[in-house]
């Protein structure tokens, strides 16, 4: 089934592939992933599909946005069920680069990004990381030109970022945002859950179960030091070891101001073992 979905593996494939959309008036969607896709990646796919007449699906794992230490060579990786399902999801064409093709010999630039990508959230545990989304980002908006690029709220503070650089960019592509799907329990679906263990998978859920308690909380209380206070004793005592359970700004993710009009969101790091999981929800 794989065989019938066309691969890029270059970026003048890429280019020329689009531009015969785009030549045709058709409307085309990018979905930039890490390969290894679950039902989340697949929910974005669902969501281009519903905006444009032609999806794109990027699977490149970039290593410039791994620290040293991280896990750039164990990431799970499975190009051929990939294919299979995006597939059977109607995606359109799946970009495949490699690594040379993306950071060639001699590659020099970097796009750094401030605002969202610095409120000491993600980017105060993996300082390099917004540089390396936002740069292979802008790359990949700029290979595709696509009228659509759909990313998950999962990773939401990567969401904010991206758009603050498209913004900042003058890229034409418009930035949509999906909603985080879950597995029963509530865990959000993330490639990165498979590295856990029977008893961590057991656990995990209660990260999305504490941010629901806590936003609920707040929505009673007001007070939001004591409820964040609550969340971060709550998880430490499943053994979880805590980055960060912050309540910030829905749109700029900076400290709230307390005003009662402001969008809240919780956003919380933590690991179980070796594995690190993120989450966040609306208040
Ligand atoms: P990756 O982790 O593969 O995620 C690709 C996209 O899927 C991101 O937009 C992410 O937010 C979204 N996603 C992941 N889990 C999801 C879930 N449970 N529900 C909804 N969407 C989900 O994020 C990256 O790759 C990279 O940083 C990338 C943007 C591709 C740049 O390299």
């Amino acid at each position: 089934m794989s065989k019938q979905l066309p691969q890029a593996p270059t970026v003048k494939a890429l280019r020329q592939r689009v531009a015969r959309w785009r030549r045709d008036k058709l409307k085309v969607a990018l979905v930039p992933t890490m390969g290894a896709l679950h039902e989340g990646h697949l929910s974005l796919v669902d969501h281009a599909n519903a905006l444009a007449d032609r999806t794109v699906v990027s699977i490149f794992v970039n290593p410039a946005q791994f620290a040293a230490g991280e896990d750039l060579t164990t990431y799970p990786r499975d190009l051929e069920g990939d294919l299979a399902k995006l597939s059977s999801r109607k995606a359109n064409l799946v970009f495949v680069p490699t690594g040379e093709e993306m950071y060639p010999e001699g590659f020099a630039t970097s796009v750094a990004v401030k605002g969202p990508a610095a409120v000491e959230l993600e980017d105060k545990h993996r300082p390099h990381f917004f540089t390396g989304v936002a740069t292979v980002v802008a790359k990949l908006l700029i290979q595709a030109g696509c009228d659509f690029a759909v990313f998950g709220e999962k990773d939401y503070q990567q969401l904010m970022t991206v758009t603050r650089m498209a913004a900042d960019l003058d890229i034409a592509t418009k930035i949509v945002g999906a909603p985080t799907i879950r597995h029963e329990d509530g865990l959000a679906m993330s490639s990165r859950n498979a590295y856990l263990s029977d008893y961590e998978r057991v656990v995990a859920p209660l990260l999305h179960k504490t941010l629901q308690e806590t936003a609920e909380e707040l929505r009673v209380s007001g007070d939001v030091e004591t409820c964040l206070r609550k969340a971060r004793r709550a998880l430490n005592k499943a053994s979880f070891r805590v980055d960060y359970v912050e309540a910030r700004n829905g749109e700029t993710l900076k400290k709230l101001m307390g005003t009662s009009d402001e969008p809240i969101r919780l956003l919380a790091a933590a690991s179980l073992g070796k594995t690190r999981l993120i989450d966040n929800i609306a208040v």
